[in-house]
């Protein structure tokens, strides 16, 4: 397995570009099963689990062409030779479960291995069960599989989500767009990722009114065509590779960067001290001068501050001048990089749903060990302003959603490189 060692100490200057969304990716890919034109999707992420997503499309018989090293993903579904989603692949990553929905909506049955939990979480997905059921379907639970059928099609239905779920919003608005009749979802998911789904639905036929707001409504039609459609930027990537001017001193611009896409982020970046300047290119970040300043963070669905930041800004206050307490709202294990933290030096408590931080002066490099994608993330940024040498082992973890990290800090002057096992 590789690893990565970096040499904190550096103040990171220059320019980081930001890919596209792997989120929304992982969203939009899933869609070509509602249509048996082609579906093209532009600035895609090069990312192990979007090579995963491609494999299980491909499984069912869709066909997935990477094209110009990946960033162009030609998709068709014309030819199906499975409605089977096999756990083998869906246990490597739960959005696979995103296929349900469309699979369904198109072909009135789909049977979709149950996800299982991940390190951070149970992440049970009985909200998109709700949804679907709430359509018309008949949803049978058996070793692990789910087996949906809806032989006469979907139809339009009010959902109340009882909880906000990105993922349940994103199934329950495929498989609505070819529902019978209006859907309205309420208590909907507002996050980036499912406006740009409901821009990519909407260029393929889909009537998708409200995204972006907690109600989304839609009024099925018979069939969509397919399109071709550019992947929003990734915030999360963004926000990520704005930490790290934030903890090293120096200053980087994140090009394609749009501040209305992590808005609660960068004020809580502009509360600890940090200068968030939107450019012509992007936004430019960078630390004046002294320590960063304690603050608290509370993570919660879109427009608030981002679960998917929370790891990488406890390493920020990690060094910060005082106390700074961190809560997690939406999963119920999502501190296990407060421990590998703690190895650097780091004096992180934690309670239940809240990581209380103390700020150090400096942290010290040490050999620590990623857990989830977002944990990995946060040691490197913690590495790259540590004293001495850190080697983060379990990289996979990170290539699940970093485009070649280590050449985008490199590029800016970090001391990083990757040794492959
Ligand atoms: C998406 O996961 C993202 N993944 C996650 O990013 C992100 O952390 C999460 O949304 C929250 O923003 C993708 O988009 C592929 P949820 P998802 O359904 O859809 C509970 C990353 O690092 N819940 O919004 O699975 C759930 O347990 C990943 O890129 C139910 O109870 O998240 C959680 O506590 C990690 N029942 C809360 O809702 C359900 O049926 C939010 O989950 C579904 C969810």
């Amino acid at each position: 397995m590789d690893q990565i060692a970096v040499t904190g100490g550096t103040p990171l200057r220059g320019e980081i570009p930001i890919a596209g969304a792997k989120n929304a990716c992982l969203a939009l890919m899933p869609a070509t099963l509602l249509t048996d034109e082609p579906l093209t999707l532009m600035n895609a992420p090069r990312l192990s689990d979007i090579r995963t997503m491609t494999t299980l499309l491909q499984s069912l018989g869709a066909e997935v062409t990477a094209l110009q090293g990946g960033k162009v993903l030609a998709m068709s579904s014309h030819d199906l030779t499975s409605l089977r989603a096999d756990y083998d692949i869906v246990r490597k990553m739960r959005a696979s479960i995103l296929v349900l929905g469309p699979m369904l909506a198109r072909h009135g049955r789909a049977v979709v291995s149950l996800p299982g939990g991940c390190a951070i979480g149970a992440r049970p997905v009985d909200l998109h069960l709700m949804a679907l059921e709430a359509m018309g379907a008949t949803l049978d639970l058996r070793e692990g599989y789910v087996h949906a059928k809806a032989p006469n099609g979907l139809k339009g239905a009010r959902i109340a989500f009882p909880t906000v779920s990105v993922g349940a919003t994103e199934n329950a608005l495929m498989a609505a767009t070819l529902a019978r009749g209006t859907t309205v979802l309420a208590n909907a998911a507002r996050e980036p990722e499912i406006v740009d789904l409901a821009r990519c639905l909407r260029a393929m036929g889909a009537r998708i009114a409200g995204e972006g707001t907690g109600t989304i409504e839609v009024e099925g039609v018979a069939a969509l065509c397919g399109a071709t459609h550019a992947v929003v930027i990734d915030r999360i990537e963004l926000g990520t590779y704005m930490l790290a001017p934030a903890i090293t001193g120096g200053e980087v611009e994140c090009l394609g960067g749009r501040r209305d896409l992590v808005g609660a982020f960068a004020d809580k970046l502009e509360e600890a001290g940090i200068a968030v300047e939107e450019t012509p290119r992007g936004l430019k970040v960078s630390r004046r001068n002294g320590r960063v300043a304690a603050v608290d963070v509370v993570t919660e669905p879109f427009p608030g501050f981002p679960t998917d930041l929370q790891a990488q800004m406890m390493a920020l206050l990690c060094t910060a001048d005082g106390v700074s307490r961190l809560e997690e709202r939406i999963f119920e294990n999502r501190f296990m990089h407060a421990p590998e933290l703690g190895r650097m030096g780091a004096r992180i408590s934690v309670q239940g749903g809240t990581a209380t931080v103390t700020g150090v002066e400096r942290l010290r490099g040490a050999p620590v060990m990623a857990t989830d994608l977002r944990a990995s993330v946060s040691l490197i940024l913690a590495a790259l302003a540590a004293e001495g040498e850190t080697v983060v082992s379990r990289v996979y973890h990170l290539d699940r959603g970093y485009e070649r990290v280590e050449e985008k800090l490199s590029a800016c002057g970090a001391r990083i490189e990757r040794i492959a096992a």
